[in-house]
């Protein structure tokens, strides 16, 4: 039986990685899927041919979640289009190394506006037909180094702490009200992002992985599949963790 039959998801940042792994691992089970990604078109095809290959429908709107407008714009059409959101999944997100004597405010802005900004902008934009209508997933894409910070990224961490309290301050203020927020707080995974790290920090890292490995995108999509489906209904305000061991709770 599909877990997700006839929902209908909206997944940030779903042309590359993780989203994209999320995307089409909603298809699989039966959404239909909204795709957002900064870059255009061309870098959403493979997602939204495979969501197709899936029987379900997608659209393509491409967004930035750190723009007020381009976000609003997103939910006029994402609505127009598929009339509700059931599953909104924030996941768009960017990373860079630097150490904070270093940091530059425009990086440190850069990083926050994209990672925490986006994903409040996209919650503020989707919630309330959600709370109206008494039901909804959200899901939060944080990080492992939202939890126990890592060198040379207090930005990057800053911004994925910053997720998870939202997460926990807004699975407070709805979940009797029927919308389910959940963060998930993935362990390093083998993306494009994780290979824009520098080689040093990714030695380092392995090195202190309890699992002795890099975890895989497929490693990840189950959890969200949990929180997004009936399965998930007892979770509030949780992070959880696919992470290989670095963050033991
Ligand atoms: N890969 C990892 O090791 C890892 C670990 C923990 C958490 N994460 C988090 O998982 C999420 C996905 O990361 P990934 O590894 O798949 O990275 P990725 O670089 O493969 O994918 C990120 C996607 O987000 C899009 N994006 C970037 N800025 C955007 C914006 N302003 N608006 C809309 N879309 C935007 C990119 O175009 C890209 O398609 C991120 O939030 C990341 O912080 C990743």
């Amino acid at each position: 039986m599909m877990r997700l039959e006839n929902k209908i998801a909206l997944v940030t940042g779903a042309s590359s990685g993780i989203g994209q792994g999320i995307a089409i691992a909603f298809a699989s089970e039966g959404a239909d899927v909204i795709v957002a990604d900064l870059s255009g078109p061309e870098a959403a095809a493979e997602t939204l041919s495979a969501i197709k290959a899936h029987g379900r429908r997608s659209l393509f709107v491409q967004t930035d979640v750190a723009d007020e407008k381009s976000v609003s714009n997103l939910a006029r059409v994402a609505i127009d289009e598929f009339g509700r959101v059931d599953i909104l999944v924030n996941n768009a997100g960017i990373f860079t190394e630097s150490l904070v004597e270093n940091l530059s405010v425009a990086d440190w802005d850069r990083v926050l506006n994209t990672n925490l900004r986006g994903t409040f902008l996209c919650i503020r934009a989707f919630i309330n037909p959600m709370l109206e209508r008494g039901e909804g997933r959200i899901i939060n894409i944080a990080s492992q180094l939202g939890q126990i910070g890592g060198g040379a990224v207090a930005h990057y961490s800053a911004s994925k702490a910053g997720i998870i309290g939202l997460t926990k301050s807004l699975a407070r203020e709805v979940s009797t009200r029927g919308v389910l927020v959940n963060a998930i707080a993935p362990g390093p995974i083998i993306t494009p992002l994780l290979d824009s790290e520098t080689e040093e920090w990714r030695s380092a890292k392995l090195a202190e992985l309890p699992i002795g490995r890099f975890g895989r995108v497929d490693e990840v999509t189950p959890t969200a599949i949990l929180l997004a489906s009936a399965d998930g209904s007892y979770y509030v305000g949780q992070t959880l963790g696919p992470n290989g061991g670095d963050v033991m709770l």
